[in-house]
């Protein structure tokens, strides 16, 4: 019998991905909203939710196979503990949307604590789970789109950080094949996953301009110019973190592992493919 998955996230860019994978493989899908009207894919059933609030998940969780699992900044929590009051006894394998995050004290940073404590959260749910770790998305690059469509000139901290940036929809992918169950993503196991090649943000913001037949430039600022500029859409404190997310990443210097073939059995896309995709994102 086709397993009955909850996803959520469903509206973001793996979610949506995922839920047509599942969908084209036969998968009933129920997708997690927060919106009503937020468009999902045909086919899905909806299921209006939150992420942070335990009791709003109960009607999601019932009677689901398998689930997908996205944290918001309670880091699982209220997913935890949504899981435990239903019993949920019919599920069993979650795939957690997680991160290559290192713990410990001098590691205090809020984006990588959400996915230690998310991970353990969801291991003492005691629902077997197959961990995800990607580095960076390249859907990152959105980021710099009101200022290509503006200027095409992209102020950056750490222009020359260089990281296997990896397309939303390999992961997606990658979970459809974990969810639907394969020796390739067991329970249990951690997956880390990257993008094809190691580029920093001149060789991504080139590639972007190829596509967009532009110009762009690169321009390095401080950590505090860059924070008061992205004040509009990040608050401060998620800002300072993503600073240091990047540092780490300048330290560890983020190798490209061959996960999304092994798993799928196609190459991971490349950051040109993702730039021809979402192109439109860049014009004006
Ligand atoms: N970005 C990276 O480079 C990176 C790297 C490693 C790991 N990750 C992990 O990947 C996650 C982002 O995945 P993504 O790119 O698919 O996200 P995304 O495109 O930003 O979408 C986020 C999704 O989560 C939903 N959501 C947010 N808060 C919610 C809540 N309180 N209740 C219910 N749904 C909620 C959103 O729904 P609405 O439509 O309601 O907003 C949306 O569907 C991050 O949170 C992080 O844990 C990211």
């Amino acid at each position: 019998m086709a397993p009955r998955v909850l996803v959520t996230g469903a509206t973001g860019a793996v979610g949506r991905h995922l839920t047509r994978r599942l969908l084209e493989e036969g998968a009933e899908v129920r997708a997690l909203c927060r919106d009503p009207a937020r468009p999902l894919p045909d086919g899905a059933e909806r299921v209006i939710g939150d992420l942070t609030d335990a009791t709003s998940l109960h009607p999601a969780l019932k009677g689901v196979d398998r689930a997908f699992v996205l944290l918001t900044d309670d880091a699982g929590a209220a997913f935890a503990q949504a899981v435990n009051d239903v019993g949920a006894d019919s599920l069993d394998r979650l795939v957690l949307l997680s991160a290559n995050a290192p713990d410990g004290p001098e590691h205090d940073n809020p984006l990588f604590r959400k996915h230690v404590l998310g991970e353990a959260r969801m291991a003492a749910s005691g629902v077997p789970t197959t961990v995800l770790h990607p580095g960076p998305f390249a859907s990152l690059a959105l980021g710099w789109a009101p200022a290509i469509r503006v200027s095409g000139v992209v102020r950056v901290v750490h222009p020359d950080l260089a990281v296997p940036v990896i397309d939303p929809r390999d992961i997606g992918d990658v979970a459809a094949v974990a969810l639907l169950g394969s020796d390739r993503a067991p329970a249990g196991g951690t997956l880390p996953l990257s993008g094809p090649q190691r580029l920093d943000v001149r060789a991504r913001v080139r590639t972007l301009g190829r596509v967009l037949g532009r110009t762009l430039r690169v321009e390095r600022v401080g950590e505090d110019e860059w924070v008061r500029s992205v004040s509009g859409r990040l608050p401060e404190w998620y800002a300072r973190a993503l600073m240091g997310v990047e540092r780490h990443l300048a330290e560890v210097e983020p190798a490209v592992v061959p996960t999304v073939r092994r798993v799928t059995g196609r190459e991971a896309r490349t950051f040109g493919e993702w730039a021809e995709d979402n192109a439109a994102a860049f014009r004006a």
